[in-house]
């Protein structure tokens, strides 16, 4: 399949006059899969009332199909068709946090979404995106679009044209190229569906952030528990490089790294903590200072794909964060990307 590339990034605030906007409204109303930029990672787009469509999406990404998909919107009126169980608290969150990088699951109203979207559960996953372009597309088309993060599944999320490019050019229809996505990580999934709420996979938008609109609204359990999932998809391996990679814990200090023979080794710190990196490593700077976590969430999937890339490099080790409020999410991915290999400073 040839797969389209429209490249809009110099119609960002104006899509309407982009040349070729009909032509992508009228590959998502034929049931067409288009990737396209959010602020958190690429999705990969497709009519959520059009179960073809939806199941090219699956079959696009090899996607296990009990993994239910998050369907964006782009006015919250739209959710009216598909969803019930909007209660006060709901609605406040949204004004709140949307459009932008948080999805909520509520209980699904059924016979208009196609059945695939939701992999057979009773509840929905919705986003308003904030992204200028993928806005600008759900203004559009005017129609809700099922959309996953636009890789093959068990690869990093796409944060660039590039990383959709590799992994789906020849497989979908099209991909809107935009600029690297702001945020980096996908976005917060909040479990609706009961009271207290649940964070059922961690994002920019923290527990903390929740509940200083809404105060003690979710549930205690710790968020970075990969062993049990709440989200279907948190249970599939995810995020993981090929390359061989450790989370580094408690490189406190300036105590520098022992100096052995470290050539073809990665390590991924932040840049104040350049100076501990022996001369034969490899460096790759992850944010600016152990406190820059919006840096890190931003750079960690490049990074994931950079490792891959560089023939040179054979393994790596990634600075692990002091577990708080606003590193859970970062956190998070990276005990899936290293499948949960973590050792302390001391040990390298
Ligand atoms: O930032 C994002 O959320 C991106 C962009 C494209 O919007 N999308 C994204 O979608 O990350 P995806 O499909 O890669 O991840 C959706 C996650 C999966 O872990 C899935 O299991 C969970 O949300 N999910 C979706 N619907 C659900 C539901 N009804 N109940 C529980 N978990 C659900
Ligand atoms: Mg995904």
């Amino acid at each position: 399949m040839e797969t389209k590339i429209w490249d809009v990034r110099d119609y960002k605030n104006q899509l309407s006059d982009y040349p070729y906007i009909n032509e992508i409204k009228d590959i998502f109303e034929q049931g067409g899969l288009i990737a396209l930029p959010t602020e958190t990672v690429y999705g990969l787009g497709a009519d959520a009332r059009n179960d073809e469509a939806v199941k090219k999406i699956f079959e696009a990404k090899g996607r296990p199909s009990d993994n239910p998909l998050i369907v964006h919107i782009y006015d919250i009126n739209d959710l009216k068709a598909f969803t019930t169980g909007l209660t006060e608290d709901i609605k406040l969150l949204m004004k709140h946090f949307w459009p932008g990088p948080i999805s909520f699951i509520l209980p699904l109203k059924e016979g208009y979404l196609c059945k695939r979207v939701s992999g057979g559960l009773a509840s929905i996953a919705v986003r308003m995106p904030s992204h200028p372009i993928g806005r600008e597309i759900l203004r559009y088309v005017d129609m809700p679009i099922a959309a996953p993060s636009a890789n093959l599944s068990g690869r990093p999320s796409p944060t660039t044209f590039d990383h959709v490019f590799n992994d789906l050019a020849g497989r979908i229809d099209g991909i809107i190229h935009g600029d690297q996505s702001e945020e980096g990580l996908e976005s917060t999934v909040l479990d609706c569906t009961q009271f207290p709420f649940r964070i059922a996979r961690p994002g920019s938008i923290t527990k903390t952030m929740i509940e200083s609109i809404i105060p003690n609204s979710i549930a205690t359990e710790t968020t970075l528990n990969i062993e049990q999932p709440i989200a279907p998809g948190m249970k599939y391996k995810h995020y993981a490089p090929d390359t061989p990679i450790q989370i580094v814990e408690e490189l406190n200090g300036d105590t520098p790294i022992s100096n052995k023979d470290w050539s073809h080794t990665a390590f991924i710190l932040p840049k104040s903590k350049r100076n501990i990196v022996p001369k034969t490593a490899i460096f790759i700077p992850l944010c600016e200072t152990e406190d820059d976590i919006k840096g890190a969430n931003h750079n960690l999937y490049p990074i994931l794909h950079q490792i891959d890339e560089e023939t040179t490099i054979e393994n790596a080790y990634i600075y692990g964060f002091q577990i708080n409020d606003s590193t859970t999410a970062i956190m998070n991915r990276m005990m899936k990307a290293t499948n949960q290999s973590i050792i302390k400073g001391e040990q390298l």
